[in-house]
């Protein structure tokens, strides 16, 4: 299920603000936490903006690597993204997040990054390094180099969420644990002139 998407179309990925799982990796070290805050910042090349607190372990092997990657849980990972958005990297001990949880995950095909099995959409991502961004409003720019999605869910560049595919649908935080699934979709039509 699982198929490349083309650079273009990646931003659209992101374009309707689904919460993401940042994942990152550096030598040994690896982690995932949760993301409400992205948006598409630029199609070609796709660029986003991801707000990465200072607390974060996240952020410490996102400034050490250079690189992070954007995972999309649908509606079924609910518990693990509020899980891995709760609990920090730091607390964990021996175990990392994957091991601790037995999150699935498998390289990606760029920069070799954890990626979320089960997951809806990939994307690998270098950073763009903005210092001052970064530190006073937590917000990393990054370009994305590698992108891959679930072809049952976004094909040709769009996503078609349906009522048959419900529990594949991208998440939208609420608050304390809920989120609202990215279902309910309205196709708009631009209004004729009135004379
Ligand atoms: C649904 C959800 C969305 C979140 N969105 C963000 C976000 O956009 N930016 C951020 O810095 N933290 C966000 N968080 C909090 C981090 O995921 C949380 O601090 C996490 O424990 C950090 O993990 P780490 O220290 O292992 O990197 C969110 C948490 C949840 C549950």
């Amino acid at each position: 299920m699982k198929h490349p998407v083309e650079l273009r179309h990646a931003s659209r990925l992101v374009n309707h603000g689904p919460t993401v799982l940042v994942s990152t990796r550096h030598g040994e070290r690896r982690n995932v936490m949760a993301a409400a805050w992205s948006m598409p910042v630029e199609f070609t090349p796709p660029r986003i903006a991801v707000v990465i607190d200072k607390s974060t372990y996240t952020r410490e092997l996102v400034l050490a690597s250079g690189m992070l990657a954007l995972n999309l849980p649908c509606a079924a990972l609910a518990d693990v993204t509020y899980t891995v958005g709760t609990l920090s990297g730091r607390d964990d001990g021996a175990a990392d997040k994957f091991e601790r949880f037995g999150i699935d995950h498998f390289d990606g095909p760029e920069l070799g990054l954890p990626l979320v099995a089960g997951c809806v959409a990939w994307m690998e991502c270098k950073v763009l390094r903005e210092p001052h961004v970064e530190a006073a409003y937590d917000t990393f720019f990054v370009e994305v180099v590698s992108a891959q999605a679930d072809t049952r869910v976004f094909a040709n560049g769009r996503w078609a969420f349906t009522d048959q595919n419900a529990a594949l649908h991208t998440l939208h935080h609420l608050g304390a644990g809920a989120f609202a699934r990215a279902g309910a979709v309205v196709q708009a039509t631009v209004l004729t002139t009135k004379d």
